[in-house]
């Protein structure tokens, strides 16, 4: 049994779906749910954490279910929401004293201590939160979610808002939480964050879980190259031996390929010879970006170009 599971998981808001049958498992790792603005995260983690009911399907963590069990679901998990508020006229370790009070854990001050000496704040423990920068509010806030030792950690767009640098220490900081044993469900729409530092990621689009696996997995399932091109106007993409198209966003349009650096001129001959004003093009890498557009645009075309042509891939690569 792993320590998150959900089965087949839906919340409506009126006639909104917003979680769309999502099932998951997930054990002692980061996991990503990761996604655009709108596409279900929040209501996701808000039914796992029990605090919104689902319409239909069920969830358990550490073997209790959401609903028949919520208290114990809740003595098992700690919640950072997205905009959750320390108290600025409080100290750093007040802030973190008043949840371990909350929670009722019997040498508060000691837990508190413990837990800002594990998030780097031991030094700022006595200043007021009102003087912490953001990465240190967030900091705090996570510290807060520690005093109880959950077992299972949910972040709620942990690093939005966040510096460059102050993103990657809060990273890292999960990263330690994992390898001490806890299950960390994350979420995120930096597709580059969840690259770096989740384990596995479920690719959330329109409450749908559209792909699932170690950004590793899901990114081999592309070719070895991507080719983008920036282009003016209307294009079809073009039917070239060894080309894959892999979707469209804004005026770039990408494609995988086996062997990118021969693919390109072909490729750059077709689209001119078809009329399409190109801008720019370029040889990359895969990156979680073009698995979301790849998994969005078979969700979203079923029976359409992408479908057909990744189908073709995926029995290539076999
Ligand atoms: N309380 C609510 N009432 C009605 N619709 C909501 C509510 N909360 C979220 N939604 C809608 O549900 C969808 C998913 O929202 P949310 O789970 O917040 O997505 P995310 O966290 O990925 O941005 C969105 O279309 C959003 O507008
Ligand atoms: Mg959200």
């Amino acid at each position: 049994m792993s320590i998150i599971e959900t089965n087949e998981l839906v919340k409506y808001y009126d006639d909104l779906c917003a979680v769309d049958h999502v099932t998951l498992s997930i054990d002692k790792e980061v996991f990503g749910l990761l996604g655009p603005n709108g596409s279900g995260k929040t209501t996701t983690v808000l039914m796992l954490t029990t605090l919104l009911r689902p319409t239909s399907g069920n969830a358990s963590i550490c073997g209790h279910d959401i609903q028949k069990h919520a208290e114990r679901v809740r003595s098992a998990i700690s919640y950072v929401p997205q905009d959750m508020a320390v108290d600025i006229k409080l100290t750093g370790r007040e802030n973190v004293m008043f949840f371990a009070k909350l929670y009722g854990i019997p040498s508060p001050k000691d837990k508190a201590d413990e837990a800002l000496a594990l998030m780097e704040l031991s030094e700022r423990a006595d200043d007021l939160t009102r003087t912490y920068s953001g990465g240190m509010r967030r900091r705090l806030e996570l510290a807060q979610a520690l005093v109880h030792e959950p077992s299972a950690l949910f972040l709620d767009e942990p690093t939005l808002g966040l510096d460059v640098a102050a993103r990657k220490k809060i990273w890292e900081h999960i990263g330690s939480l994992s390898r001490r044993g806890m299950s960390i469900f994350v979420t995120t729409h930096y597709m580059d964050e969840a690259d770096r530092f989740c384990d596995r990621v479920g690719i959330i689009n329109r409450g749908k879980i559209a792909a699932c696996g170690s950004p590793e997995e899901l990114k081999t399932n592309l070719m070895n190259d991507i080719i983008t091109v920036r282009i003016e106007g209307m294009c079809q993409p073009p039917d070239l031996e060894g080309v894959w198209y892999v979707g469209r966003q804004e005026d770039e349009i990408s494609f995988t390929a086996e062997n990118g650096k021969e693919a390109l001129p072909a490729l750059a001959e077709t689209l001119t010879r078809n009329n399409v004003k190109v801008r720019a093009m370029s040889l990359r890498e895969p990156t979680l970006d073009d698995v979301f557009l790849q998994a969005v645009g078979q969700q979203e075309e079923p029976h359409g170009f992408a479908d057909s042509k990744f189908r073709m891939m995926l029995r290539r690569r076999r």
